[in-house]
């Protein structure tokens, strides 16, 4: 299986576009060791042409530019986009598809939840009606027991929907009322070589049902959002805590860190990354202590096998 980060970044990317804290000023001043980033997204594959887009960020056609296999290159119109899945219906997981206007029918699979989120509040499936109707939405299942699927153009890779605790982003009409399929995880797996990747870019809980999956995976690209809980308050850019955007901290007591401490299989790699996480300067305490950790941090343009 081959896996491309596109975007590591959490909603407003690196540097974002408004802020000027000690990391997106340190960036542009070109004082801080650190990469650009651009919004949350990857794209899997098992044979490198036909690929699954997880997410269809703002970044989009800067992020589709940069990956060779992405380009027109089979006919007059083409794309190395085979299927689109949704993890939520967050802002920066899917106002890229806007962008994908031209391409319209996309194969596109999502929750129950995200559809309506996708139909009501950000009415996207329905604008793009009029783009050669519209795309095709699959169901992604969300039930008690097996939430596998298989998208028919990628048939080498077995999905599983994995049901993670958050609510519906603040413009959905159900934001104050969760429910399962509101945001997902996913665990992808090669059925040829048995190789798994768990994919959960917005964790902000450490379900019972998560550590049995998690250590039997190869990868986990996961939530690295924000490295304390007051982040966003400490460094005076907001005034949500974690726990109020579905974001588990690295570090503390029940962080992420000791958490995948507690894991032996997988390579351990943070992704969406918020702009204001000290971990996204390479000369930090914070990025230090993650080494220690065996933890890595995804930038835009990675390529992973496994
Ligand atoms: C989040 O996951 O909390 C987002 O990155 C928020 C946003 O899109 O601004
Ligand atoms: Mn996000
Ligand atoms: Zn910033």
């Amino acid at each position: 299986m081959k896996v491309q980060i596109l975007g590591s970044a959490a909603g407003g990317g690196f540097p974002q576009w408004n802020c000027n804290c000690r990391n997106c000023s340190g960036l542009r001043a070109g004082t801080l060791n650190a990469r650009a980033r651009t919004q949350s997204s990857i794209a899997v594959s098992a044979d490198g042409e036909h690929w699954i887009l997880f997410n269809t960020s703002p970044d989009i056609r800067e992020q589709l530019a940069s990956f060779a296999p992405m380009q027109p290159n089979r006919s007059i119109r083409d794309t190395g986009i085979s299927a689109i899945v949704f993890m939520d219906s967050q802002i920066d997981h899917t106002t890229g598809l806007l962008m994908l206007r031209e391409g319209c029918p996309h194969n596109i699979w999502c929750t129950e939840m995200v559809e309506q989120d996708l139909s009501n509040g950000f009415p996207v499936f329905n604008m793009l009606k009029h783009w050669n109707g519209g795309n095709r939405v699959n169901r992604i299942p969300i039930g008690e027991q097996d939430n596998s699927f298989i998208i028919p153009q990628v048939p080498q890779l077995k999905l599983t929907a994995v049901p993670l605790l958050s609510s519906a982003p603040p413009y959905s009409p159900h934001r104050d009322d969760p429910h399962p399929g509101d945001n997902i995880g996913i665990l992808i797996e090669d059925l040829n070589s048995g190789r798994k990747l768990f994919y959960a870019p917005g964790l902000g809980q450490i379900e019972s049902h998560l550590p049995p999956i998690m250590e039997t995976s190869d990868l986990l690209l996961v939530d690295g959002t924000i490295w304390q809980e007051d982040e966003l308050i400490v460094t005076g850019v907001g005034d949500k805590l974690g726990v109020a955007m579905g974001h588990l901290p690295q570090s503390g007591p029940g962080g992420m860190i000791e958490f995948l401490d507690t894991l032996h299989k997988p390579r351990k790699i943070l992704i969406h990354i918020n702009n204001t996480n000290p971990i996204l300067d390479e000369d930090s305490e914070q990025r230090a202590i993650l080494g220690q950790h065996e933890i890595e941090v995804a930038y835009d343009g990675m390529s992973l096998e496994l």
